[in-house]
């Protein structure tokens, strides 16, 4: 497996993956919507099949993880695209990097708390304000965990 810099020509990929994986063409976090088109990332590529994604975008002093997945957990996929993530925004002197996760996803906030990110915020119900834009968002989420909360980690660097 190797991972690679995600290029122009890749969006439209980008854009199915999401759907494929996620329910739709955009990512909505704290009430933003997110596009594949604004965004920098990294696949990891199984020969020519993508097993992970990372996106990214960077806001003055801020970088923000927009995205996230591995399709082979526990292989050290998520890691390498986290760390690679971490990378970017370091050498673009961010002063943190931060993402959103969802109340339900317990696994998530494991694997960021162990990679040195803190919890900072809890949006509360904020996932049911995105729902009305994002339908395809579901009410049940991971765990069987009623999803309407969005949480906000973040590594300072
Ligand atoms: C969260 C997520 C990205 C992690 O990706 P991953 O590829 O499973 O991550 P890794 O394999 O690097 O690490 C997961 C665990 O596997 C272990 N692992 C890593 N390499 C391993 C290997 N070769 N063999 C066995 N286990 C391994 C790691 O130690 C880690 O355990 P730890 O967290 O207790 O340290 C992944 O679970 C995912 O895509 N989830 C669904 C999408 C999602 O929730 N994204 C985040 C939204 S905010």
């Amino acid at each position: 497996m190797k991972i690679r810099r995600l290029i122009a020509d890749e969006l439209p990929r980008l854009r199915e993956y999401w759907k494929k994986h996620w329910g739709d063409e955009f990512v909505i976090a704290h009430g933003v919507i997110y596009r594949p088109d604004t965004l920098d990332g990294f696949v990891t590529l199984d020969g020519d099949e993508w097993v992970g994604e990372v996106t990214y975008t960077l806001t003055g002093d801020d970088c923000e993880i927009v995205s996230i997945d591995s399709l082979r957990e526990g292989q050290g996929i998520g890691t390498q695209l986290l760390k690679q993530a971490v990378e970017q925004a370091r050498k673009k002197d961010c002063k943190r990097i931060f993402l959103i996760t969802t109340n339900d996803n317990l696994n998530a906030l494991g694997f960021y708390q162990k990679r040195g990110f803190e919890l900072v915020a809890i949006h509360r119900r904020a996932v049911n304000e995105s729902r009305k834009i994002k339908p395809s968002i579901p009410f049940v989420g991971m765990n069987n965990i009623p999803l309407r909360d969005e949480i906000e980690l973040e590594l300072v660097l």
